[in-house]
């Protein structure tokens, strides 16, 4: 990521999850362990990055408000990618640039501090001002039938000749869900009225669908050393993804004009959205 406000931005980011989640010395420490060891020290950090973003394309300048539900979507992030790669799910080994969660700590704990994390999320979502309706649009995006459990399971059933519209369906709920959720969070902290919320959610929706399919496109075009995680595990595993359905080429065209469709969304806001327009950019541009 280039632009100059991410890395401070992110190194921030690190800070509020290292304090959001119980210390490795505390008991039971097994668990805290676990779950330091998936959220810390690796990772983007994109959805957080949105969410603040997206407050600043309401206020303007920084919006303290939009630290809470930032650590919440990265915490909910963070159990999603220990259970998706599970043994029962994605059997993977690799994450973040380390061995997966059930690799070191065994995989009930590996469950357990997924269900710590999403559990943890909704804590600290609850002492947000508003929470009630913070809690509720996280809650539909982790869960189901809109969300990403639902999306999962709609990953898990389908196999690679699926056909392009279950593809999309599938990718909606399992990412496209909880970005699109990180914006409107982002938004709602910072006060926004719904015309606002709803063309957030326009840009998160768009970019959020444009994100999977280039994890799509990088599973089969990058290596592992660039992901942190285990490349071409798509095509072994027989799984439905955008390049399976329409190829590479044509992949990475749908998610750069989804790219400019959630940068139209964006068309109001003027200069206060430039940090999201900076994120949108990476999306497409990225090779990990
Ligand atoms: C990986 O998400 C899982 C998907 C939804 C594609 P990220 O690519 O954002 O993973 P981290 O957070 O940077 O590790
Ligand atoms: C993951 O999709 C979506 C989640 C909800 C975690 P993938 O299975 O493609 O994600 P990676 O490639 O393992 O990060
Ligand atoms: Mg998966
Ligand atoms: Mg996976
Ligand atoms: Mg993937």
């Amino acid at each position: 990521m280039s632009s100059t406000w991410i890395e401070p931005e992110r190194s921030e980011c690190e800070r509020r999850l290292q304090a959001a989640v119980p210390a490795a010395s505390e008991a039971p420490q097994r668990l805290h362990q676990a779950m330091r060891h998936s959220l810390l020290g690796g990772g983007k950090r994109l959805r957080p990055l949105l969410c603040r973003a997206a407050a600043r394309a309401i206020v303007g300048s920084d919006c303290e408000l939009a630290w809470t539900p930032a650590v919440a979507v990265e915490l909910v992030h963070t159990y999603s990618l220990i259970h998706d790669d599970l043994p029962a799910l994605d059997n993977d080994e690799l994450r973040r640039g380390q061995p997966t969660c059930h690799v070191v700590f065994g995989e009930a704990l590996a469950i357990l501090a997924g269900d710590a994390l999403l559990t943890r999320a909704f804590a600290v979502l609850a002492a947000a001002p508003e929470a009630a309706a913070m809690v509720a649009v996280l809650a539909a995006a982790a869960g189901t039938p809109g969300g990403m459990v639902a999306g999962q399971v709609a990953d898990m059933e389908a196999r690679r000749d699926a056909p392009l519209a279950a593809v999309r369906a599938i990718h909606e709920r399992k990412t496209a869900a909880l970005l699109r959720a990180s914006l409107v969070l982002g938004a709602r902290a910072a006060g926004a009225g719904a015309a606002q919320q709803e063309a957030l959610g326009r840009c998160g929706a768009a970019l959020g669908l444009a994100f999977q399919i280039a994890d799509d496109v990088l599973d089969a075009s990058a290596s592992s050393a660039e992901l942190g995680k285990t490349a071409g595990k798509d095509a072994a595993q027989n799984k439905a993804t955008w390049v399976a359905a329409v190829g590479l080429e044509a992949a990475c065209r749908t998610a750069a004009d989804l790219t400019a469709e959630a940068e139209a969304a964006l068309g109001h806001f003027g200069p206060a959205a430039d940090h999201l327009r900076d994120l949108a950019r990476l999306i497409t541009a990225r090779r990990g």
